[in-house]
């Protein structure tokens, strides 16, 4: 993973607060990833459509719709919350995807760079659940693009599974078109259901998205509260794209400071939770489905649990003052 920053062009357009409430609560999603046509009007959340799946409560006792799961615009659904590998060896990735299963959670994040593909496998083979209650993402890497109908067999071959729910491009690079065009045609073979792409922002999408037919089920960029994306989550939203957060707890090895922010602890006492419950909820609460990485059972656990309390407006604007643009990693 690179830490060098400046290797392609970012694009801010400054920090308005143009926070999107795409969905209100997230929670584990066990069910189907069937297409469905099922979901809430565009019209109401402005971007993607996405399925209310049942109730949360606000803080001050307000009931408000809790989504456990989003209608990604290829027609499947998407848990909103899930398990991030980066980094987990095989051991640890298997015994990890066991404990979030054990917990209720369904979706598992990898890529080819993690070097895992074959330990999720195993993970998604072993938990105990039938392979379609599960969402398995994973990712090309640039170093794939020449030959990503070879790369994407590769990954199915890795993980063991006969498709994949999504798969990204990690980030942009020579060949990027082609090998989303590849992901076409995998998806029109059925061997991956939905596909996607991974760090674009605003001024590559523009640039990205006439050069192909479908338009993308869902963008993964890091976004935490020191790095929030306040206009390009919109910006993806509103295209009717599903935005994915990576490093939503600042990054393993990057996350000491966050987890410790005096904010964030404040508002996580207010209401008897962890920080990282309150990094979670602001982030299904700005409608981004999360990803947190763990190689610990308990707080597996923990990230998916956090539908007991919700974030006030003026808690979620506090959160948004965090905003400081420091970005942890690249890719
Ligand atoms: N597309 C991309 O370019 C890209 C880049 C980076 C990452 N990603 C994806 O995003 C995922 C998330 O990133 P990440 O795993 O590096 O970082 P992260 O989710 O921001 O943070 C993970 C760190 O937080 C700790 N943690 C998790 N839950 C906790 C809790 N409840 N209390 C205290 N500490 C907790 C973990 O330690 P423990 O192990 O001790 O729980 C680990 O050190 C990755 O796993 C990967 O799937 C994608």
């Amino acid at each position: 993973m690179s830490t060098s920053l400046g290797r392609r062009s970012f694009v801010r357009l400054g920090l308005a607060a143009s926070v999107a409430l795409a969905f209100s609560g997230c929670a584990a999603q066990g069910g189907s990833s069937q297409p469905s046509a099922v979901g809430s009007d565009p019209s109401e959340t402005g971007h993607a459509p996405a399925t209310a799946q049942g109730r949360d409560t606000k803080g001050d006792g307000t009931p408000v719709e809790t989504l456990k799961a989003v209608t990604l615009n290829s027609g499947y659904e998407m848990p909103t919350q899930g398990l991030g590998t980066y980094a987990l060896d095989y051991e640890t990735c298997v015994g990890s995807i066991h404990a979030l299963v054990a917990a209720g959670g369904r979706l598992i994040d990898t890529a080819y760079m993690y070097h895992n593909e074959d330990a999720v496998g195993e993970g998604v083979r072993t938990c105990g659940v039938p392979r379609e209650e599960l969402f398995v993402t994973t990712k090309l890497y640039p170093d794939q693009f020449a030959k990503p109908d070879a790369a994407i067999d590769q990954a199915l071959e890795k993980l063991g599974i006969d498709y994949i729910d999504l798969m990204l491009l990690h980030h942009p690079g020579t060949g990027d078109v082609e090998a989303y065009r590849a992901m076409e045609r995998a998806a029109a073979a059925g061997k991956v259901r939905s596909i996607g792409l991974s760090n674009w922002y605003i001024e590559e999408l523009e640039s990205f998205l006439p050069q192909v037919e479908t338009v993308p089920a869902l963008v993964q960029n890091e976004i935490h509260p020191y790095y929030q994306e306040q206009d390009v989550v919109p910006y993806i939203q509103d295209l009717g794209i599903v935005v994915e957060g990576w490093y939503p707890l600042g990054g393993r090895g990057y996350n000491a400071e966050l987890l410790a922010d005096s904010e964030l602890t404040s508002i996580a006492q207010a209401h008897g939770v962890s920080v990282p419950q309150v990094i979670l909820r602001w982030n299904c609460q700005r409608g981004i489905v999360v990803i947190p990485g763990s190689s610990n059972p308990e707080h597996i656990a923990e990230d998916l649990n956090i539908h007991g309390f919700s974030l006030t407006d003026e808690e979620m604007t506090r959160i948004a003052a965090l905003d400081r643009a420091e970005k942890h990693d690249w890719y």
